[in-house]
């Protein structure tokens, strides 16, 4: 490879969940660091950074074709940018991106990117470099502390999974479930809050697997933190996600009837509704015990809002199992949730599985489970119709004076009128539409 300048600009995009929309902030942090500016928009910058997501065939594939057209603009722009693939591709496929993609100089994992920066230096004396190592956590103490946010801001709690479910890749790109120090989370989410969070949401890919030590010396989990970080002034809300229904605890579910801050708002992952399917996912939940856990969080908080995941046309899953998917979420409600058509993924036990379900099968069964979930979610909104609520204003909206925000329940919700960015006022939802709400702005509430 050629040396090349070093870069003044970067574009980090990041694909895949919200843990990415972390990891893709904190590289953003690190080059800020060596006094690397965001590129302005609509401009090519010097270094992108492809932060990306391993979890279905297509958005494994994406990486190439990004990388394709990022080479394809800097040749006719005169200048092709450094590039860097991190996140769960860069760690399931390492050495692969550098023999497939010869305009790529840095592949770096996600437990490694800490190490970006000398890398970069590397890359710009023309050195391509591989960095997929899974030290323990290490990265987090090499970051630079948090100094900007938005109004509404992640914190990584917990990472890796340790629950093979055999359609994931997850165990594989993240490694083993771990746990981030609660002082050293407390201290992040005090830098956020007088960075301008008003809000968190704890992430991991099993954030109620998260536990720790408090001050006082006791073993606490998910519940005990959320308990912590509620006494922090300033923040107004926490939130979690995702969790899986192995990792409850009475104390979590408690947490939800006790602390204010804390929003009414659940995504809990099902998969199907039926019960040999979920075995054969691996999943350690019956349809039954499922839903008997949400009781006990509609027990704790009665408004509740749930969302889940599901996944159609796992090998062998026939029609009568399907129906069952469609039973659950009949009798769920959920106020919102996400499904995905089955994705065979390289070196997972199902990829290999007997009874791999035909493209059209899976097409139909994922258009009736979202019919129905868009309807539960479009009714969800409507009974929200009259009710008075906190809006947390986290945009601008398309007109002068409009602003877009988030109810307690996460409902997206734009409204006109005097505010800012940051501002939890007061409004009452006034008209549902499918994936939004408008509200009619009552007051202000003081911070
Ligand atoms: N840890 C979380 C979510 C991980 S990935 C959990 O256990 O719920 C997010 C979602 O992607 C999963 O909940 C699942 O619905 C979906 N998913 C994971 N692997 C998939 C695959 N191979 N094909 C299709 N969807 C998949
Ligand atoms: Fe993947 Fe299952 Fe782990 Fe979630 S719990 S990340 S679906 S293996
Ligand atoms: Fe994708 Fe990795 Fe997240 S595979 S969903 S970016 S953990």
């Amino acid at each position: 490879m050629k040396s090349s300048a070093p870069p003044q600009t970067y574009r980090v995009k990041s694909f895949g969940c919200q843990m990415n929309v972390y990891d893709g902030e904190r590289m953003a942090e690190l080059l800020a660091q060596r006094g690397i500016t965001p590129a302005p928009e609509g401009e090519e910058a010097d270094l992108v950074v492809l932060n990306t997501c391993h979890i279905r065939e297509k958005a494994a594939e994406k990486v190439y074709s990004d990388i394709g057209r990022l080479v394809k603009a800097g040749r006719e722009a005169g200048k092709e940018p450094l590039i860097a693939v991190a996140g769960c591709v860069a760690q399931a496929e390492g050495e692969e991106i550098m023999a497939r993609a010869p305009a790529v100089s840095m592949v770096v994992g996600p437990q490694a990117y800490h190490r970006l920066p000398e890398m970069l230096d590397r890359a710009v004396k023309g050195e391509r470099s591989t960095d997929t190592d899974m030290p323990p956590i290490a990265k987090f103490d090499s970051l630079p502390a948090r100094r900007k946010s938005a109004p509404s801001a992640f914190l990584t709690v917990q990472e890796g999974c340790d629950k093979f479910c055999t359609y994931c890749v997850v165990p594989y790109t993240r490694g083993a479930e771990i746990s981030r120090p609660f002082r050293d989370l407390v201290a992040e989410a005090d830098k956020l809050v007088a960075a301008g969070a008003r809000e968190i949401t704890l992430l991991g890919q099993n954030v109620n697997a998260w536990s720790g030590e408090d001050d006082k010396g006791r073993t606490v989990g998910l519940g005990g933190l959320i308990r912590r970080l509620a006494g922090i002034d300033g923040l107004a809300r926490i939130r979690y996600t995702t969790s899986h229904p192995a990792d409850m605890n009475e104390d979590l579910i408690a947490a939800h009837g006790e602390v204010d801050k804390l929003m009414p708002y659940l995504h809990l992952p099902v998969q199907s509704g039926n019960d040999r399917v979920l075995k054969a996912m691996n999943r350690s939940h019956t349809a039954e015990s499922y839903l008997r856990l949400l009781d006990r969080f509609r027990a704790a908080r009665p408004d509740i809002a749930l969302s889940g995941d599901f996944i159609v046309g796992f090998p062998g899953e026939t029609d009568a199992e399907f129906a069952d998917t469609l039973k659950l979420v009949d009798a769920v409600g959920y106020a919102q949730a996400y499904s995905f058509k089955y994705s065979p993924r390289p070196g997972t036990p199902a990829a290999t599985m007997d009874g791999q379900i035909a493209p059209q099968v899976m097409d139909e069964r994922l258009q009736r489970l979202q019919a129905a979930l868009n309807r539960d979610q479009h009714a969800f909104n409507q009974a929200s119709v009259g009710k008075r609520c906190a809006v947390l204003v986290e945009r601008t909206g398309k007109l002068p004076g409009q602003w877009l925000g988030k109810s307690p329940w996460l409902q997206s919700v734009w409204f006109e009128g005097d505010a800012a960015l940051g501002d939890l006022v007061e409004v009452e939802l006034v008209e549902a539409g499918p994936n939004s709400l408008a509200g009619r702005l009552l007051a202000s509430v003081p911070a």
